[in-house]
């Protein structure tokens, strides 16, 4: 008998097309002057909340429902990008990220909600550090100010309306993620 089959999930915030364009546009002359990292594609930017990793595919309704019912009450907001981030915090970088000047307690409110919600499934105890993942290095690459100077830039406002429950499909050169849900926040324009 074959295994049942699995899909990849994680809850987040979408991006509208226009802040995508603009961490974009301000990252383009890094991507050429920073070699080693990979930039993730601008269809690709997005806030992770929580990060299911593999589940079963019979699961993924009771998860929708789940993060749904833990959202649902939570009120919309508007966050604005802010400052620029790396991981690790110190040394050479593999991550580079956008962060958020305002809306951070709410992010992390939303944030604790979803997370709630599959508690369960959930084994990254980590701190919920909200961030834009603008580009990633298999080696970790030294980084110059200029870098979080340009990301720093995008300051944009974000309406958080709504939490979107992404399935990943796995690819080279970058995964592709598909919004399988919209899950609307009170007084936001994705409820429904
Ligand atoms: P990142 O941006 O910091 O890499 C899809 O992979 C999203 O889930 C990414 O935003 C990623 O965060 C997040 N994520 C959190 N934990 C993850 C894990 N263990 N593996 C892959 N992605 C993870």
């Amino acid at each position: 008998m074959s295994d049942p089959p699995k899909v990849r999930l994680f809850a987040g915030i979408e991006l509208p097309a226009d802040i995508r364009t603009a961490i974009e546009v301000a990252t383009a002359s890094l991507r050429t002057r920073i070699p080693g990292f990979r930039w993730v594609p601008p269809e690709n930017l997005h806030l992770t909340l929580v990060f299911l990793g593999w589940v079963e595919a019979g699961d993924v309704d009771p998860i929708r429902e789940g993060i749904e019912t833990a959202v649902a009450p939570a009120a919309s907001f508007t966050a604005r990008l802010g400052p620029a981030g790396r991981f690790p915090d110190r040394g050479k970088a593999r991550v580079l990220w956008v962060g958020f000047a305002n809306g951070v307690d709410a992010l992390a409110a939303l944030a604790d909600r979803a997370r709630a919600a599959v508690a369960d499934r959930v084994t990254d105890d980590r701190p919920f550090r909200p961030h834009i993942t603008v580009a990633r290095a298999r080696q970790p690459v030294r980084l110059t100010s200029d870098a979080f100077d340009a990301v720093a830039s995008i300051d944009r406002d974000v309406a958080v309306e709504g939490v979107t429950l992404f399935r990943s499909y796995l690819g080279s050169p970058h995964p592709r993620y598909e919004a399988i849900a919209r899950l609307g926040l009170q007084g936001g324009s994705a409820a429904g």
